[in-house]
């Protein structure tokens, strides 16, 4: 009995922190993150997969500006293409306006983000997750890529034209961007909902 009731307590807490974990976020959307990036609003500092407190959600909605973008094993030579994308627009279920596209910045330069500062072209600017009324959560989404050398990364007219129905899939592909090195996400809702 000695030796079980240590055991029996760590099972006990397991079962209690996967509990805890789910109310806050489903394992599928805790294992988009992956790598060291850091994306820090005034009073928020996200560096894993997280739900945005109902507290906050009217601030990061209405009242912060694009966040710091920090990325500690950027390297110094290399450049980065930072994508921000909502999944979920305009919800989760029915997203027929996929992706939307809330920021693009490319020819990020590694020695600035691995001081925590976007040095770069932006070719959308921040836009602040705003999502409908009684629309669920939706997800945010934050990937870096590594920009090839010497690749001139834009966007086309069309794509130009508007931020939603974005076909991510095939600009990565265009540029040869590959996988991202490192991905965040967050979730949230319409702050009066
Ligand atoms: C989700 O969006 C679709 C497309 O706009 C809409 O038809 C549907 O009613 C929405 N569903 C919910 C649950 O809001």
């Amino acid at each position: 009995m000695a030796i079980l009731a240590p055991i029996f307590g760590l099972i006990l807490l397991g079962l209690f922190h996967t509990e805890a974990k789910q109310h806050t976020l489903s394992s599928q959307d805790a294992s988009f993150c992956h790598g060291e990036l850091e994306v820090i609003y005034p009073e928020l500092d996200i560096y894993e997969c997280l739900i945005i407190p109902k507290s906050l959600r009217e601030q990061v909605s209405q009242v912060w500006k694009a966040p710091q973008v920090y990325f500690s094993t950027a390297q110094k030579k290399k450049t980065y293409v930072l994508v921000m994308v909502d999944p979920d627009a305009p919800n989760r279920s029915k997203p027929t306006s996929a992706y939307w596209r809330h920021w693009l910045v490319v020819d990020i330069q590694g020695s600035a983000l691995k001081e925590g500062q976007i040095e770069g072209t932006s070719l959308t600017d921040y836009k602040p997750p705003t999502p409908p009324s009684n629309s669920g959560f939706h997800r945010y989404q934050f990937m870096l890529f590594e920009q090839p050398p010497d690749a001139s990364v834009s966007l086309t007219e069309q794509e130009e034209a508007s931020r939603g129905k974005w076909d991510f899939q095939a600009f990565i592909t265009s540029f040869d961007l590959g996988e991202p090195v490192a991905t965040l996400q967050f979730l949230t809702q319409n702050y009066k909902d």
